[in-house]
C-alpha cells in the first residue's frame, strides 16, 4: 500500500492533536513539527506517541519553527510530504495586541515560508492553510466565502495575509493550496485561556473549591462555536478535492458569551451565573469582533461536511471532560452525547 506522508505545522495545539489522529487513523504516516520548550509541550499528542525504533511507527515529530526559513525548508525537502497541514499560530486575539510583531512574523510570514519551501522544491505537495473567521472582524454576519475582511486584531490582519498568500500562491504558481475560514472551535483539548475552556474549566474548579469566582471580559460578544474533531475533517476533505478551493466551515448557530455562561452554569447544577462571574477589564480587547454566524452551505454542497455537534452540546462535553479532570463526579450527558452521535469516533475521548 503506498501511505501518504502529511506534515503537519502546529501538532501540539488542539487542531494538530485531532488532525494527527485523524490522519493515523486512515493510515497516514505522520510528521508534526514541534517547538523546542524548557518544559514538556506534547500533553496533547502524548497518547499517540510511538518509539521511533519501532518498526511501523507512523508518528514522526521534528523541532521546528514558523519563524526560521531554513528549518522548514529543510524539513519540507527532507520529509517530502503529499500534504502539508498549516495549523501552526500564536493563536490568540488578545495577546496579538500585546505582541503584534511577533504574531505577523508567525501567523502571516510563517505561512509565506511554508509556500516558499513548497515551491521551490518542485514537488506536488497539497497545502491547508488555517485561515479564520476572525478576518471577517466587523463585517455583519451571516459570514461566507463572499465575505469582506474587515479585520479588528493584529491577529487577524496576519490571517488576511496567510489567506492573500495561499490563495496567490495558488493563482501564480498553480499550487494545490486551500484556505479553511473556520469558525470558532473548541474541545475538551482547547487553550485553557480561550473563553468555553475558561469557563468550563472555571466551573470544575469552584465546584471542586478551589476557586471562588470566575473573572471575564465582554460578555456581549457572539460566537459560532462548533467540535474541533469535526472540523479537522474538514481540512483533510478540502484536500481530497480535485480542485482547490476556500471554504467556509461552520454550524449557522451563534451564542452570546452570557448564553454560554447560563447554559454552562445550568448544567453544572450552580445556578445562576452571576454568582460567580466578575468582570475584569482586562480581558477586554481594544477592538472587538462583536459577532460572528457562518454560512457554510459550500462545505456541505461540495465537500458533504455537515456539523452534528451543537453548542449546547459542546458546553455538557467540556464540563463532563473538565469535571473528570478534577476528579469530580461526572454529570454525564456530554459522553453521552459523543456516544450516541460518533459511535465510530477516531479520537480518544478526555
Ligand atoms: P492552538 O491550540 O493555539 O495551537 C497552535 C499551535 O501552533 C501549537 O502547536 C503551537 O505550538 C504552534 N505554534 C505557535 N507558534 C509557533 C511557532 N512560532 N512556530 C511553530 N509552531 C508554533 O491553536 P488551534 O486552536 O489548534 O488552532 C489551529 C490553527 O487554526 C491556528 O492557526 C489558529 O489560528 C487557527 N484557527 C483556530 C480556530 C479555533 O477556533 N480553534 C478558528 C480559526 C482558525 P506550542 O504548543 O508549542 O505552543
Ligand atoms: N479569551 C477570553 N477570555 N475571551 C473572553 C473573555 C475572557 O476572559 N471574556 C470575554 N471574552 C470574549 C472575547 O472578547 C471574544 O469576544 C470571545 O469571548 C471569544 O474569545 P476567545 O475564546 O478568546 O476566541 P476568539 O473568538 O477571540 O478567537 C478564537 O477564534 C478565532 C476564530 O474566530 C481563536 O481560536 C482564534 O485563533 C480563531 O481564529
Amino acid at each position: 500500500m503506498n501511505t501518504k506522508k502529511a506534515l503537519i505545522f502546529g501538532i501540539t495545539g488542539q487542531d494538530g492533536s485531532y488532525l494527527a489522529e485523524f490522519l493515523l487513523s486512515r493510515e497516514y504516516e505522520v510528521h508534526g513539527v514541534i517547538r523546542r520548550a524548557s518544559t514538556f509541550n506534547t500533553v496533547r499528542i502524548d497518547h499517540l506517541y510511538q518509539d521511533p525504533h519501532i518498526r511501523g511507527t507512523r508518528l514522526f515529530l521534528h523541532y521546528g519553527d514558523l519563524t526560521d526559513t531554513g528549518n522548514i525548508e529543510k524539513l519540507v525537502n527532507q520529509i517530502k510530504p503529499d500534504e502539508i497541514y498549516h495549523l501552526g499560530a500564536q493563536s490568540h486575539v488578545r495577546v496579538s495586541f500585546d505582541m503584534p510583531e511577533y504574531t505577523a512574523n508567525t501567523d502571516a510570514l510563517g505561512t509565506l515560508r511554508i509556500l516558499e519551501a513548497i515551491k521551490n522544491s518542485g514537488n506536488h505537495i497539497k497545502f491547508y492553510n488555517a485561515a479564520s473567521s476572525e478576518m471577517f472582524g466587523s463585517t455583519l454576519p451571516p459570514q461566507n466565502e463572499l465575505s469582506l475582511f474587515h479585520p479588528r486584531s493584529p491577529y487577524a490582519v496576519a490571517k488576511v495575509f496567510s489567506f492573500d498568500i495561499t490563495r496567490l500562491y495558488r493563482e501564480a504558481y498553480g499550487i494545490f493550496a486551500c484556505n479553511g475560514l473556520l469558525f470558532n472551535h473548541e474541545s475538551p483539548r482547547r487553550g485553557e485561556t480561550f473563553v468555553t475552556r475558561k469557563i468550563t474549566m472555571g466551573i470544575a474548579r469552584i465546584r471542586a473549591g478551589l476557586d471562588k469566582k470566575l473573572y471575564l471580559g465582554n460578555l456581549k460578544a457572539k460566537r459560532d462555536w462548533g467540535f474541533a474533531p469535526e472540523y479537522v475533517e474538514a481540512m483533510h476533505m478540502m484536500l481530497c478535492q480535485e480542485k482547490p478551493d476556500d471554504y467556509v466551515v461552520a454550524t449557522g448557530e451563534s451564542h452570546s458569551v452570557r448564553e454560554f455562561l447560563e447554559l454552562a452554569f445550568s448544567y453544572a447544577g450552580l445556578g445562576d451565573y452571576k454568582n460567580y462571574v466578575e468582570i475584569d477589564q482586562r480581558y477586554f480587547r481594544p477592538a472587538e469582533v462583536e459577532s460572528l454566524i457562518g454560512n457554510a452551505s459550500k462545505a456541505k454542497e461540495r465537500l458533504g461536511w455537515q456539523p452534528k455537534i451543537t453548542c449546547s452540546d459542546l458546553c455538557k462535553i467540556m464540563i463532563d471532560s473538565d469535571f473528570k479532570n478534577l476528579h469530580l463526579d461526572i454529570i454525564g450527558e456530554g459522553n453521552k452525547i459523543l456516544k450516541e452521535k460518533f459511535p465510530n469516533k477516531w479520537w480518544k475521548i478526555d
